[in-house]
């Protein structure tokens, strides 16, 4: 099978899985403690972060998907525009149909031409060569570089890699020579606190949690098996939640994507120590849904507001000032933090005063406000 073919195969595919999706993830076993006197006044509100020295005016990007076939170029031109539009950051899809054949350069080169200013990642994965992430990177002229680790989805694909053990060693080959900062990133199954205290020994200057709870690339790939015999791999890993709840304290910097269906699962994400959340599915699947660009220059534009009114209503002047908000862990993600170690009495309790100072002190400590 072409590689143009298999593109348009995941696109199709992962549009199936919208539509089956039942709408629940881990996501709603995090909860914000509501205090009533928490709020701030919107006009000083901003949306912007910094993580792994990179600054973004909003904590959004698009994830990586696509290119490398003629309907995944325009896919990736209509997916510039929105960025464009919205000023948020954008990532390519896997650029190695690029190395095999320069002539789809077009494809991903369109993420660029699109969007001149904009924050673009190029996108490889951890068997290219130093030499073609570093053509990747050109191609697209990309502030950042992510590397996909996606072992889960390569074991159903039928022309999948079966072979692992060089990953490691190789993105810290890619790393050294990248020239721009590297985010390793799963594609929907998570990454551990083993794996991100790896990474950061190998020069990434960032992880993308990337967990499961929305696309399955393992349950894509058994679907395009003759025989689906895979179907035990579905929903493989750790969700997004449970991925970020198991890195805290990791000390490299966190993106978070995998299953983040609301502005309330941003602010979740955020609040779980993400310093930026990305969306592929569903933001692919409103702009293919029948409203083309202007559908997901709205949506994008709405979460932006919507994420500003919660930061309000929750006391946070920037999205950094979400980790200090008291979080309720419940169910199964509460069972994997008592298994993994992780202290959710701590984070339910975060906002609270030292017993020392007043009231008054208590609501400026707990909105991170100064005065
Ligand atoms: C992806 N994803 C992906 N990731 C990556 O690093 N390189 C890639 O080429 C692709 N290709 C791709 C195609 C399509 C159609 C989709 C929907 C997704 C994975 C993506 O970046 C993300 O990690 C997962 O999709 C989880 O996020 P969502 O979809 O649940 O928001």
């Amino acid at each position: 099978m072409s590689s143009a073919q298999r593109k348009d195969d995941h696109v199709r595919l992962a549009m199936e899985q919208q539509y089956a999706h039942s709408g629940r993830n881990q996501f709603d076993e995090v909860s914000f403690v509501h205090h009533a006197l928490a709020g701030i006044d919107r006009p000083d509100v901003s949306l912007g972060t910094a993580f792994a020295g990179i600054t973004w005016q909003a904590p959004l990007y698009i994830n990586a998907m696509t290119g490398g076939s003629a309907k995944t170029g325009a896919i990736n031109r209509d997916l510039a525009i929105a960025a464009r539009e919205t000023g948020i950051a954008i990532a390519s899809g896997s650029m190695h149909a690029y190395f095999k054949d320069p002539s789809c350069a077009d494809t991903f080169r369109v993420l660029r031409t699109e969007n001149p200013d904009g924050f673009v990642m190029a996108n490889v994965n951890a068997t290219a060569s130093a030499d073609d992430a570093r053509r990747a990177i050109d191609l697209i002229r990309a502030d950042a570089l992510q590397i996909h680790l996606n072992t889960a989805q390569e074991t159903p694909m039928p022309e999948g890699d079966r072979s692992f053990a060089s990953w490691a060693p190789q993105i810290e080959r890619i790393a050294a020579a990248a020239g721009v900062p590297v985010i390793v990133k799963e594609v929907g199954n998570g990454l551990s606190r083993q794996t991100v205290l790896a990474l950061a020994g190998l020069g990434a200057a960032a992880a993308d949690v990337s967990g499961r709870g929305g696309t399955d690339f393992a349950r894509i790939e058994n679907g395009r098996r003759e025989l689906a015999d895979y179907a035990y791999l579905h929903d493989w890993g750790q969700s997004t939640a449970a991925c970020l709840l198991d890195a805290q304290d990791t000390g490299l910097p966190l993106l978070a994507s995998g299953g983040v269906r609301t502005p309330l699962d941003v602010a979740r994400a955020l609040a779980l120590g993400a310093g930026a959340v990305g969306s592929s599915g569903g933001f692919l699947r409103t702009l293919l849904d029948g409203g083309g660009v202007p559908a997901l220059v709205a949506k994008i534009s709405t979460w932006l507001d919507q994420l500003a009114a919660l930061q309000t209503m929750l006391g946070a002047p920037t999205p950094a000032h979400l980790t200090r908000c008291d979080l309720l862990i419940h169910g199964e993600l509460r069972s994997f933090c008592a298994d993994r170690g992780i202290d959710t009495r701590r984070l339910a309790q975060r906002s609270s005063p030292s017993p020392s100072s007043g009231s008054a002190d208590a609501l400026h400590e707990m909105t991170g406000s100064t005065r």
